[in-house]
């Protein structure tokens, strides 16, 4: 394994790396993290000498060891490590000098379940890891990704357990919430209506449209009115396509029938993200901009993340964690996007908002409560 003493190496730690979602983003992330790196004559010198290394952590450890010789016979210079509780020092030796861990650990949904009913057993794995993050990384550098669910009440207990090990430490700019694949299914399923039903479109790119707010059922506000490259979609086209947005997951779970939730979609929409976020580790952008569910509200130093959280908690009314875009640097949120607030149409804002609030509300107060414990 590289020596990560090297300001140019990269370790990105993968919780629950034997899983569905784990297998398929590591073979994702093995095969493409390494184009990120310049590999040009003209390049600086110190980018030419980058190299990554993801470490493998999960608790079935043939699994784990598996994927990663599986992974390791794969030509790219990525580097790898398993690690499992078989090792005398597992979970440390994967999270010891890391810079950004990626956890898709926990259980996932059966058909009639909600996300919510996966709280009580993915807390308390996710309560343990905390506790392993705040004994072995540095506290004022690390970045974590959190895919496992329900993401609206994981995030607020995982930043709080971190919080009451290390008070001082501004961590909580640091910690995502993984909502990319709301995302990645507006965009797919407004392109597929527009095959099917004939929509007039300006481009051929697949659209982007932002999805804020939580990542469970009603929740999970898509904002098709920002669909400028298809000004024709009616009322109906627009409610079709946030219903399915909205039971998104329920649609593969149900496909699924009892064989778990989405795993290959997932993995996509986490590779897209840790390649953004691999890329500002490795000082090859300044900052970065993307849509997370993020704490809004420093709970450590009990003051806003940034100033711009100042003008959209009460624009969310008073709601302290929420999916939005923001900016990020090396020191982790910098800047809100609050405006996507005040830019919402109206039908969005009166039936959308206030619903996702008080729902979100209730799922954070259920993860501190927990975190109080
Ligand atoms: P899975 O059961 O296939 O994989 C989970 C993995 O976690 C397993 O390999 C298991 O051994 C491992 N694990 C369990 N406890 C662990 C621990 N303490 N430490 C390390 N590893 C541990 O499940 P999956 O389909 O990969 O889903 C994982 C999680 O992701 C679920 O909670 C699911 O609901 C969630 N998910 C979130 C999104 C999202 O958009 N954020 C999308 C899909 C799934
Ligand atoms: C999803 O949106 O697919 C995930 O959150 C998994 C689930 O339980 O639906």
């Amino acid at each position: 394994m590289p020596s990560f003493v090297d300001s140019n190496a990269l370790k990105i730690s993968i919780i629950g790396a034997a899983g569905g979602i784990g297998q398929a983003m590591c073979l994702l992330l093995k095969a493409q993290l390494h184009t990120l790196i310049p590999n040009d004559a003209n390049s600086d010198p110190k980018e030419m000498n980058m190299h990554i290394h993801m470490a493998l952590y999960d608790v079935n450890n043939d699994a784990v060891r598996g994927v990663a010789t599986d992974l390791s016979h794969i030509d790219t210079p990525v580097t790898l490590s398993s690690h499992s509780p078989n090792d005398a020092e597992g979970l440390r030796d994967c999270l010891i000098d890391t810079d950004l861990i990626v956890v898709p650990a926990g259980f996932p949904r059966k058909p009639g379940m909600t996300r919510d009913d996966l709280f009580i057993k993915n807390a308390e794995i996710i309560s343990g890891l905390a506790d392993n993050i705040a004994a072995y990384c540095d506290m004022s550098k690390i970045f974590i990704l959190l895919i496992s669910n329900p993401v609206n009440s994981l995030i607020p207990l995982m930043g709080q357990r971190l919080v009451h090990h290390h008070p001082s430490s501004d961590i909580e700019r640091r910690i995502m919430g993984v909502t990319k694949l709301d995302i990645v299914r507006a965009s797919t399923f407004l392109h597929q209506l527009s095959i099917t039903d004939g929509i007039e479109k300006r481009t051929n790119n697949m659209p982007e449209i932002p999805v804020i707010g939580g990542h469970s059922g009603d929740t999970i506000i898509p904002l098709f009115s920002r669909a400028k490259i298809y000004p024709k979609l009616s009322r109906a086209q627009i409610k079709y396509l946030i219903h399915r947005v909205q039971t998104g997951g329920d649609e593969v779970v149900k496909a699924k029938n009892g064989q778990g939730s989405a795993t290959l979609s997932m993995a996509l929409a986490a590779h897209k993200v840790v390649m953004k976020f691999s890329s500002l580790l490795l000082g090859l952008r300044k900052s970065i901009h993307g849509i997370y569910y993020v704490s809004l509200w420093s709970h450590s130093k009990n003051q806003p993340i940034c100033s711009d959280s100042n003008i959209l908690i009460p624009l969310i009314d008073g709601c302290k964690y929420f999916a939005i875009p923001v900016y990020i640097n090396k020191q982790g949120t910098y800047a809100i996007e609050y405006q996507i607030i005040e830019k919402m149409a109206d039908f969005e804002r009166s039936s959308l908002l206030p619903n996702s609030i008080s729902k979100i509300k209730a799922n954070i107060e259920t993860g501190l409560a927990y975190s109080r414990q």
